[in-house]
């Protein structure tokens, strides 16, 4: 367990590196890209800049005293969905605001970035302020990856990554399949560091015995699923995931187009031919639903992901990783520094598979589970409006994707999105019962 002190001495640091990588991310943008909005459910990347540090105020304000907010302009603007601080600016309009401008949010993020600074060299904080600076700290790494979806709405290609590495290479692939026995099973987050209030508390789920695929779903195997006519055909589709695809005219996963009887992809590395061995990304959760009803499959639980990548039968004990207890590196799992900017094949980090010998649970795709996003029996919220707000018409995601920073993953996170979200970097694998 880590002392207090190490502790405040690993929250400055991870507050530095978050900060500064925020400003990387953005350092090769033109002035003119941080101000527009090219969709509705994207953000500019002016926006990010300021909701981040935004946040910190937010944090500021509950835990120091008659403590005053920059800028009640600032305040409107940046507040996501907060009604505790004022009615928040509509999230599709915030492309046509021009004020504040990119200048004055570069200068807002610098001064909160040294308030901030200060205040964790300084100050004797106790847990509970410690946990919401490190609360701030992951909510600044989810918007880093928002940011990177948008970015790829944004400007694709176009954009200029810092540091941009090859994917490693595939490895030869093993069984496709992977028998957990079932049995009770304590789900939630096991350690001892910073945890998201909806990853406890730790609580037993009965399983039943089940087989998980041991790589994500591919290109390759989606695109059966397409060119069988799977986004024609009624049956496989939920109510609301038929009306979707009809009103929205899908076909394919988002960014997928049919050129010259090849389907090609829009992304960071500009237009390219579908690679058939990277896991799929950019489906919605009616569209994992209507694969696995196509494959006479089921998505799994979250129970049944997390049991499958974290738990070690042999030892009989539950891990942070798929891998273990040790931090991600690049040699685990293709996340946002390992900067190549897209999935990599399925098979290529060995290092990083489960005890059970599932592949790449951490990193590429984020996994849609069949689970309602609610909170865990003994639920307590942390941070008011944060997380607990959004129980409702939401499915739990696991694992994390190419876009999420190494600090704020683990093996009980739970992300959440809409059924019909899929700009973000979204793929899954399927179950059978046995
Ligand atoms: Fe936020």
């Amino acid at each position: 367990m880590a002392t207090v002190s190490e502790q405040k001495l690993n929250l400055l640091q991870q507050f530095n590196e978050t900060r500064t990588r925020t400003l990387k991310l953005v350092q090769t943008l033109e002035k003119d890209d941080f101000v527009v909005q090219t969709a509705p459910f994207m953000s500019p990347p002016k926006w990010h800049l300021g909701h981040v540090s935004w946040l910190l105020e937010v944090v500021m304000s509950k835990t120091i005293s008659n403590y005053e907010f920059y800028s009640q302009e600032f305040s409107e603007y940046l507040n996501s969905y907060y009604h505790q601080f004022g009615e928040p600016h509509d999230k599709d309009k915030r492309g046509l605001a021009t004020r504040p401008t990119v200048d004055q949010v570069f200068e807002y993020f610098h001064m909160i970035t040294n308030k901030v600074a200060n205040i964790l060299q300084n100050d004797s904080l106790d847990e509970k302020t410690q946990q919401l600076f490190f609360m701030a700290i992951n909510h600044e790494c989810q918007h880093q990856e928002l940011l990177v979806y948008d970015l790829q709405h944004l400007l694709a290609d176009r954009y200029r990554p810092l540091t941009k590495n090859s994917a490693p290479e595939q490895l030869k692939q093993e069984s496709q399949t992977i028998k957990i026995n079932g049995g009770l099973y304590k789900m939630g987050y096991p350690g001892d560091q910073f945890c998201y209030d909806i990853e406890l508390p730790e609580h037993n789920v009965y399983l039943n015995d089940y087989k998980i695929d041991t790589y994500p779903i591919t290109n390759m195997q989606y695109m059966k699923f397409v060119d069988d006519g799977g986004y024609d055909d009624f049956k496989y589709w939920l109510s609301d995931g038929w009306d979707k695809i009809q009103n929205e005219k899908w076909n394919a996963p988002m960014y997928w187009e049919k050129i010259d009887g090849e389907w090609i992809t829009c992304d960071f590395h500009g237009k390219r031919r579908i690679n058939p061995n990277e896991a799929v990304c950019h489906v919605s959760y009616y569209e994992a639903n209507a694969y696995c009803k196509w494959a006479g499959k089921r998505l799994p639980t979250e129970a049944e992901w997390e049991k499958a990548a974290c738990w070690d039968e042999k030892n009989q004990l539950k891990t942070i990783f798929p891998w273990g207890n040790e931090s991600p590196d690049t040699v685990h799992a293709n996340l946002l520094e390992s900067y190549i900017w897209s999935c990599a094949e399925v098979g290529a980090y060995p290092n990083g598979k489960s005890h059970y010998g599932c592949h790449q649970m951490i990193g590429d795709v984020w996994e849609w589970t069949s689970s309602e996003f609610s909170g865990y029996p003994g639920f307590k919220t942390g941070f008011s409006e944060y997380n607990d707000k959004w129980f409702a018409n939401q499915k739990v995601l696991r694992g994390g994707s190419f876009g999420t920073p190494s600090i704020s993953i683990r093996g009980s996170y739970r992300n959440f999105f809409r059924l019909d979200e899929r700009w973000l970097f979204a793929g899954f694998r399927c179950v059978k019962d046995v």
